[in-house]
């Protein structure tokens, strides 16, 4: 077998090149397995949209917490034990009505509040998503499931790298007299993005 094609046969998979690299890290001391296991750890166990229902659940049967979310929604979310990077400095909490649908996306990647809502699904990193939603939003939401009449008005908002936004969805009328923790159950990462509504 010519040298040429030897080469070829033995260029490493992408997962063994990962393997190689966080290796030679270990080696060196620079603790990268450690790294990696303590960011699985963070976006399976700690960034969970659960902690952006608890948010809205208690803004739904707490008027003066809703108040301050709006207001505030850093502050807000530190009041339920919640924290965000130092460089996402404002939480801007947009909340639906019947007659407006808040929609988010971060048109240059994928930015969101992950610490509060979940870490961004694929769907939103792609371009499709983040170019068509500014320009169809209406049609985009269509072909996600969420068909609204003409007289919701709907409003895009473009995340920065220091201002991070989550919807906050209307309350289901069914839903009223429920406990908060009942409540969190049914709040949906895809209403705190919106592109659903509960
Ligand atoms: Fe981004």
């Amino acid at each position: 077998m010519p040298d040429q094609d030897r080469v070829v046969k033995a260029t490493a998979s992408m997962e063994q090149r990962v393997d190689a690299i966080q290796a030679a890290l270990d080696e060196r001391g620079l603790k990268a397995s450690e790294a990696v296991a303590e960011l699985s750890h963070l976006a399976q166990d700690v960034w969970v949209p659960h902690n952006g229902a608890r948010v809205v659940a208690k803004a739904w049967v707490d008027p003066a917490f809703r108040k301050r979310l709006l207001a505030n929604g850093r502050a807000a979310v530190e009041e339920l034990g919640l924290t965000m990077p130092k460089h996402h400095r404002h939480l801007v909490v947009l909340p639906n009505t019947p007659s407006v649908q808040n929609v988010i996306c971060c048109t240059l990647c994928s930015c969101t509040a992950f610490t509060i809502i979940g870490l961004p699904p694929d769907w939103y990193k792609d371009l499709e998503y983040r170019s068509r939603v500014v320009r169809e939003s209406r049609t985009v939401l269509k072909e996600m499931g969420l068909d609204l009449p003409p007289e919701v008005e709907i409003r895009v908002w473009d995340t920065t790298a220091d201002t991070r936004y989550m919807v906050l969805p209307e309350q289901p009328p069914e839903t009223l007299g429920w406990s908060e923790e009942r409540l969190a159950e049914i709040v949906t990462r895809d209403s705190m993005i919106g592109v659903a509504r509960l």
